[in-house]
């Protein structure tokens, strides 16, 4: 794909990665996300000109270029925080954090010392961060989220597109080998607003991103002929 300067002057903001809700000061919550998919689209997008501010949570990866902020973060709270400020700027916003839904409603600053056979912790529900961007959300301003299901997927990633008022959802189901958690490839689908549905086979996530920043585009072409005055 040509992909020089084809995102110049966009600023993306992105979400990448797991989110760790502390428990005490040994234990925390967090899943399987690595980031892989996160920061191959980040890069992709400042190969092709645009500036990323990039909120990723704890990974063992790294990425350096003109034009990327990153923003290191732990908690699903952090992660809001951070990319709220940024709610405002955003040409584009990639949510492809693998954000906890749950934390601990109270965390401890001792470690719990183990006692009886069973340990219930109670949890509280984090802030959608998606959600929110698609709350307050203007005109011209596109988002993408991301769909990790096991069963009943592409109608619960529509209702993800719906709830979240996201215009691309990306579709990866744990049921296809290769893809998701871990890998250096993913399958995916990509459902667009409109209802569009395009089923990609097992690639590399470079390029997977690639097809990503293709389908973002289109997208952006789109909205740009519909907000044109009527001549
Ligand atoms: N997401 C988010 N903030 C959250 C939870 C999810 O921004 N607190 C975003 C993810 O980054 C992803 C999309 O919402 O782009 C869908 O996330 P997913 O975990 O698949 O779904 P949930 O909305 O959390 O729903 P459920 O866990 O019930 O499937």
């Amino acid at each position: 794909m040509e992909k020089h300067g084809l995102f110049r002057g966009k600023t993306v903001l992105m979400t990448a990665g797991p989110t760790r809700e502390a428990i005490d000061p040994v234990r925390y919550i967090t899943n399987h996300s690595t980031g892989k998919m996160g920061y191959a689209i980040a890069t992709a997008l400042l190969e092709a000109g645009a500036n990323v501010v990039l909120v990723s949570g704890p990974v063992n990866l790294t990425l350096s270029a003109p034009g990327l902020t990153l923003i290191p973060v732990v908690t699903a709270a952090e992660m809001l925080e951070a990319a709220h400020e940024y709610f405002s700027v955003a040409d584009i916003a990639i949510f492809s954090a693998a954000v906890a839904d749950y934390k601990p409603d109270k965390i401890s600053l001792e470690k719990i010392k183990k006692s009886g056979d069973k340990w219930e912790i109670i949890l509280t529900r984090n802030e959608d961060i998606a959600m929110s961007f698609g709350e307050q959300k203007k005109t011209g301003q596109i988002s993408v989220g991301f769909a990790l299901e096991t069963n009943q997927e592409l109608q619960h990633a529509k209702e993800k597109l719906i709830q979240k008022k996201l215009d691309l959802v990306v579709l990866n189901s744990l049921n296809d080998p290769g893809a998701a958690f871990g890998y250096d490839t993913n399958k995916v689908t990509m459902i667009d607003k409109t209802g569009h549905v395009k089923t990609f086979p097992l690639k590399q996530k470079e390029k997977v991103a690639e097809d990503l920043l293709l389908e973002l585009k289109r997208i952006l072409e789109r909205e740009v002929n519909l907000n044109l005055p009527n001549r």
